[in-house]
């Protein structure tokens, strides 16, 4: 049976050459009638020129011959003074709409969006910089903040895999929709290379590529954005510096002394580009026995102390050893997410609460 929905339907792609809307959406298309096959129906004219009405005539009954209809009688008439009034508002409607969506997608790099960004940064790799980030995220997630995260360790990006995400993301009128996971929205270069390809780009394509992660992907409604920065103070690290001047830095290490001291050239960029430093994260801190619980410091003791003393800013988490007790068949698998009950699972919450003190 053919419905009067199915007709519009087919019609959808006509636009109003003053309103600039579709003649459905602005129902310019009125008093639909099927009966036995013969459709009738009103078509609303936003002006007399001839030609434009023959069009009309042609296209709406040839498209309505296509749905399935036999016979096709359509009545033409001028718009009135109200229906163009009401074709006026829908266009109003609509401007505003795709303005506030662009605004929301363009804009939250701009500082007056209120986006909190913060940089976690390292000296070298190796250190658990992506564990770090991925964990404040899916914190800050789960104190009920609406969180980005940015993989813009480009050439060793990693953060799909440690999230156990295996989509790829959507273009939605031409914007990439981030993967959604455990309520983090993350982009990643992951994304858009095939498997184990290396990203083989360099200088302006790279900074090109960052740019993208925030201007051509569609955000929506955030209030953090995390950015996986690159270890050390290269210039993809110095690109996202320049690019987010706004941008505040969690610094990660372990506690081996040379390592702080390493960590330390990342601050240094840091403090150089004007970035604030909210603190420290010291990750393998050390080793805490299941059995009797004593805490063995397999890597060394006071890196972070140490680092952060030389910073000026605090010591804000000690991670101690050890994978999440995660297991492939789980429904929610990720490699690299603590469950939120678990112990290093609630020192990341303790983490976050200490971030939005400092960020707020
Ligand atoms: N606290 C920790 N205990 C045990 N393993 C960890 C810890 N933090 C990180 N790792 C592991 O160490 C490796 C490096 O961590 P990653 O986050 O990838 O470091 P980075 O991003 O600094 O290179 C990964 O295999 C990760 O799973
Ligand atoms: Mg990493």
């Amino acid at each position: 049976m053919l419905t009067k929905e199915q007709l519009l339907n087919t019609v959808q792609h006509l636009h109003d050459p003053e309103f600039q809307l579709g003649l459905t959406e602005l129902q310019l298309i009125r008093d639909v009638v099927i009966k036995e096959g013969r459709v009738s129906a009103t078509v609303l004219l936003s002006n007399e020129d001839e030609t434009y009405k023959e069009q009309l005539q042609e296209q709406i009954s040839v498209a309505f011959r296509n749905a399935g209809a036999g016979e096709v009688h359509l009545r033409f008439r001028p718009m009135t003074e109200y229906d163009r009034n009401e074709a006026a508002r829908k266009l109003q409607e609509h401007t505003v709409q795709a303005n506030t969506e662009t605004a929301a997608v363009r804009d939250i790099l701009a500082p007056e969006a209120g986006v909190h960004f913060i940089a976690i940064a390292s000296g070298k790799g190796g250190v658990g910089k992506s564990t770090v980030t991925v964990n404040l995220a899916v914190a800050l997630a789960r104190l009920g903040k609406k969180v980005g995260l940015i993989d813009a360790d480009i050439y060793g990006f990693s953060v799909p895999d440690m999230m156990g995400i295996e989509d790829k993301p959507e273009l939605v009128g031409n914007r990439i929709v981030p993967i959604e996971r455990f309520g983090v929205k993350v982009i990643s270069m992951g994304f858009f290379v095939e498997e184990n390809t290396p990203v083989i780009w360099r200088g302006p394509m790279l900074g090109k590529m960052l740019r993208n992660f925030f201007q051509e992907v569609n955000w929506g409604d955030v209030e953090y954005v995390l950015l996986d920065l690159p270890p050390g103070t290269g210039d993809v690290a110095l690109d996202v510096h320049q690019m987010i001047p706004q941008s505040k830095e969690i610094i990660v290490t372990t506690p081996h002394a040379t390592a702080a001291f390493v960590a330390a050239r990342a601050g240094a960029m840091a403090k150089h580009t004007n970035h604030e430093i909210i603190g420290i994260v010291e990750n393998m801190s050390y080793y805490q026995c299941g059995k009797c619980g004593e805490k063995d410091y397999v890597f060394g003791r006071g890196g972070g102390a140490k680092l952060a003393e030389e910073l000026h800013t605090d010591l804000l988490i000690q991670v101690p050893l050890g994978a999440p007790d995660n297991h492939v068949a789980e429904p929610d698998y990720s490699p690299s997410v603590y469950k939120q009950d678990s112990e290093t699972g609630k020192l990341y919450v303790d983490l976050a609460r200490k971030v939005i003190n400092k960020a707020e």
